[in-house]
């Protein structure tokens, strides 16, 4: 037992001097050992950074910062500019629950967050990752924080042989017990830079470790084998039709998204259902935005959404002048699609229909 406690402390404190020298400059961190940084721009990156990587986040907190500089403001906004501002950063349950955290905080919490990993895990968008970041960086709780990269991590420390997910509890639990009761927030991102930048997926750079000494992964010859993987289910299938139609003056038809489902509330070309088997010519016919002569692009666009990819055939056609088109919607001029906070599926689709033009 305490062989095993004294390791944690070593293992701690190896990590927090390799970070010292060693720690990425990113625009929402504080240098290492400085004070805790504000819990709203710490929150927003963990929450931009759940499912999309640190160079895209860069730049897009950059902006959504420059337009929302408190949680205050963010809570006053609409939901839509927030989506239309998130677009591109996909899954866009995080922007709602984002924005809904935010109005939380503002009338619930007199605008600041709780300060316990346990009531900032109350919030809309924020699991068990996302508050223990929150926590440990910016109040300073002794918490784990375990990301994708911190499995993997852990994974080769311990050499673990049982696969994901079936050892998150294991790891979570190791990992727990190596959190430093001072700087935690400190510990939590070092472990993420090592993970990112050190003990990488592939062609780890054990040389670089400073836990190498300790690293069952890297005694076993293999650290590459770990995290072990399950054995690999097929990702689901969708289908689709999109339609893609235009006026004489170039204009766009866009509708939106129903709010619940992938990319709820997002502005679109309109498209039937996305179903497992290609939709039925009656289904085509019910969705269709209007009777018109419809050509089909002879290439679907396909999209990779997290747990299922997506093959959306394509129809563009022309209004005749003076028609107008079924249900709610509106017409976008060519040249203003770039501000209609289309999501990248649309984007993709628009491009493929109207020849790279757009938007
Ligand atoms: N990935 C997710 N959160 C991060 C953080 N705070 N620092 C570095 N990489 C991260």
């Amino acid at each position: 037992m305490q062989a095993t406690r004294t390791s944690a402390r070593r293992l701690a404190s190896a990590l927090l001097r390799w970070y010292a020298r060693h720690a990425r400059a990113l625009p929402w961190r504080e240098p290492p050992g400085a004070k805790s940084p504000d819990p709203y721009r710490v929150w927003l990156s963990e929450v931009m950074l759940q499912q999309t990587t640190v160079a895209t986040v860069r730049p897009r907190y950059a902006r959504f910062l420059a337009r929302w500089p408190t949680l205050d403001s963010l809570a006053a906004a609409p939901i839509e500019d927030v989506l239309a501002e998130w677009a591109g950063l996909g899954y866009y349950a995080r922007a709602r629950n984002l924005h809904a955290c935010a109005r939380i905080v503002a009338a619930e919490h007199r605008g600041r967050f709780p300060d316990s990993e346990a009531g900032l895990r109350a919030l809309p968008g924020l699991g068990d990752y996302t508050a223990g970041a929150v926590a440990a960086i910016a109040f300073g709780r002794k918490v784990a924080a375990v990301d994708g990269n911190v499995e993997r991590v852990i994974a080769r420390l311990d050499a673990i042989a049982t696969p994901l997910p079936a050892a998150r509890a294991a790891i979570r639990a190791r990992v727990a017990s190596l959190v430093p009761p001072s700087r935690p927030g400190d510990f939590a991102q070092a472990l993420m830079d090592l993970g990112a930048t050190t003990c990488t997926p592939r062609q780890p750079r054990c040389l670089l470790c400073p836990w190498r000494a300790a690293c069952r992964g890297f005694a076993s010859g293999e650290p590459e084998r770990y995290p072990v993987k399950p054995a690999k289910r097929a990702r689901a299938m969708r289908h689709g039709v999109a339609f893609v139609l235009t006026r004489s003056d170039g204009a766009v038809w866009l509708t939106r998204r129903e709010s619940r489902g992938l990319l709820g509330g997002m502005r679109q070309v309109p498209t039937t259902a996305w179903t497992a088997t290609p939709p039925s010519a009656a289904a085509i016919r019910v969705a269709s935005p209007a009777g018109a002569s419809w050509r089909k692009l002879p290439d679907p666009v396909r999209h990779g959404f997290t747990h299922l990819d997506l093959a959306l055939e394509i129809r563009v056609a022309r209004l005749a002048n003076g028609g107008r088109p079924r249900g709610d919607g509106a017409w976008w001029p060519r040249a203003g699609l770039a501000q209609a906070g289309l999501p990248t599926l649309m984007r993709k689709v628009l491009d493929a229909a109207l020849g790279g033009r757009a938007p």
